[in-house]
Order: C-alpha cells, then sequence, then structure tokens
C-alpha cells in the first residue's frame, strides 16, 4: 500500500510546471485503476464514492434529536411534505455571475473529480459543487444521497467567455466521463450520478446539442445524457468544496493548476 501511495504521489509531482495541452490527462482518468488500486476495499461497498465517506462529514449532532421530533410532527424536515413544494428547485438558477464571467453547469458522476477536471482549465475562473434537477428545496448531502430527491451531483462553473470556450468545457465533459450509462458512473450508482448539460442560455443550448450529436458519431452505445436548462443551484455542504484539491479523505493533495494533466484519483 504505501508503495502504490509513493508511486502516485511522485506521479503527480510534474503538475506544478503545467503544459497547456488540457486534454490530455482524459484517457488516463476515464477509468479508474488508480482508484482501485488506491482503495481496494471499495469494491466491496457498489456504492457512491461520495456517500461512502459520509461517516467523514463533520456533523452537527446536538441538532438531531430536534429535528427528529420535528420531523415526526411534520415540521423542519427538507422531507415534510409541505416543504416538498419543487417550485424554487425546479426554478431557474437565478445566480449572476460576476461581471465579464459566464456560467455553465455539468453533471458526471461524484462531482470531486468532476470539479477538479474543471479546475484546471485556462479560463475557468472558479467552480462550486452542488445539487440541482431535485424537487427539495435546500437539499442536504444525505437527502441527495439517500436517492429520494431526485438531485443530480454538479459542477457549476464561472468562466470567462474570452478566456475559455463553451466548446472546451463540452469537450471535457465529454471526455471526462462515460455518457451511455444511465444514471451511473462506474461503482457510482444512483441518480444524483446521471449524466447532464445544464444550460443558461439557447447558445450554450444549441452547442450542447450539437456536441452530442458530434459525441455520438464516436461512440457505440446510445448517449444518454440530458440537456436540460440550469435550475436552482444548491451549494454543497463546504467541505465537498475543491475536495480533491485540499486533500481529500487522506490529506494527499491533487493539483488544480492551469493545465495539470495528471491522472485525477476521485476518491481523494
Ligand atoms: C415530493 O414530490 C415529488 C413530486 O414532485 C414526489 O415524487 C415525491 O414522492 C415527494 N416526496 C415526498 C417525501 O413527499
Ligand atoms: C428526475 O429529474 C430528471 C430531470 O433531471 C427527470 O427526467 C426525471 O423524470 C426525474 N425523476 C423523477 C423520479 O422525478
Amino acid at each position: 500500500m504505501t508503495l502504490v501511495l509513493l508511486k502516485l504521489l511522485t506521479a503527480t509531482s510534474n503538475c506544478y510546471t503545467a503544459t497547456s495541452n488540457v486534454l490530455v490527462f482524459i484517457s488516463s482518468s476515464l477509468s479508474s485503476p488508480a482508484k482501485t488500486k488506491f482503495l481496494p476495499s471499495l469494491s466491496r461497498f457498489s456504492v457512491k464514492c461520495s456517500c461512502f465517506f459520509t461517516q467523514t462529514r463533520p456533523r452537527i449532532a446536538s441538532n438531531k434529536p430536534t429535528m427528529n421530533l420535528l420531523n415526526r410532527l411534520g415540521f423542519g424536515s427538507a422531507r415534510a411534505p409541505e416543504n416538498n413544494d419543487s417550485s424554487i428547485p425546479q426554478g431557474p438558477d437565478d445566480d449572476i455571475p460576476a461581471p465579464g464571467q459566464q456560467f455553465a453547469q455539468f453533471g458526471a458522476g461524484c462531482f470531486w473529480g468532476v470539479e477538479l477536471a474543471f479546475q484546471r482549465i485556462p479560463g475557468v475562473s472558479k467552480t462550486e459543487v452542488g445539487y440541482s434537477q431535485g424537487f427539495l428545496h435546500n437539499p442536504t448531502y444525505e437527502d441527495v444521497c439517500s436517492g429520494t430527491s431526485n438531485h443530480s451531483e454538479v459542477v457549476r462553473i464561472h468562466y470567462d467567455p474570452k478566456a475559455c470556450s463553451y466548446e472546451t468545457l463540452l469537450d471535457l465533459f465529454w471526455a471526462r466521463h462515460d455518457p451511455t450509462t444511465l444514471n451511473r458512473q462506474g461503482n457510482d450508482v444512483g441518480t444524483q450520478y446521471r449524466s447532464g448539460i445544464y444550460y443558461y442560455t439557447p447558445e450554450q443550448e444549441k452547442a450542447a446539442k450539437e456536441s452530442l450529436e458530434q459525441r455520438q458519431k464516436q461512440l457505440n452505445r446510445k448517449i444518454v445524457t440530458e440537456i436540460l436548462p440550469a435550475k436552482k443551484f444548491y451549494r454543497a455542504e463546504e467541505y465537498h468544496q475543491q475536495y480533491l484539491e485540499k486533500g481529500g479523505r487522506f490529506g494527499f493533495k491533487q493539483s488544480a493548476a492551469k493545465g495539470c494533466n495528471d491522472p485525477i484519483r476521485c476518491y481523494g
């Protein structure tokens, strides 16, 4: 195990002299041999990268009894029927990007690795992971992982269209995951791992649909990616943000340097 770790660590060392060829890393990051090597025990769990680590989440234990009581009484819980009004979560993302910036939003499986891939793109000024496309307002990670809220794990990208085209983001999106597996990326199974492009403008919608057609020509199986308007974006809990860059579960930081093409260990 230690040897494997050392190898993986030395493999990351070229990142800080980044090249400009952003997409080179893709083929090596598509499959997950590093993940399997890194965490052999994971194969025992036929789950969700993110949900598997739920126990590492900082908990606000003192909230629990109150919440349970409130839930039983029908108050307080996001799942209480009166809070299950989907008009807000199904409404548009009405956040405003900073001047000169645009939003793009993608779902391509566990959001940790997807976010890091987009962080490395020149012209991307900021990334955020979150939940979208579901019907619960203010969902928590547990809500999303329960599979009942129909949220997707998404990455919202802030980019400067003068420095990075939407097509560049689309190219990374297609290369980064398998768009032919419904509600699934590898071992991660569930509606929150569905493949989706969530557009903000008619131009993005058009480009997304065209790129899907192009990508379909290169694949034998049918693409199941959904292309829908971006809905309300619920920023995920802070510990999920830039999770892999910060070191993931084991504290091994992964470079977010622009142009870095090191393989991404999606479990940290
Ligand atoms: C919430 O509403 C959706 C439809 O909008 C429904 O499918 C789901 O079962 C509801 N969940 C609860 C817990 O009421
Ligand atoms: C979940 O959301 C997707 C759109 O993102 C929709 O196509 C699907 O029907 C929804 N599923 C349920 C059970 O509401």
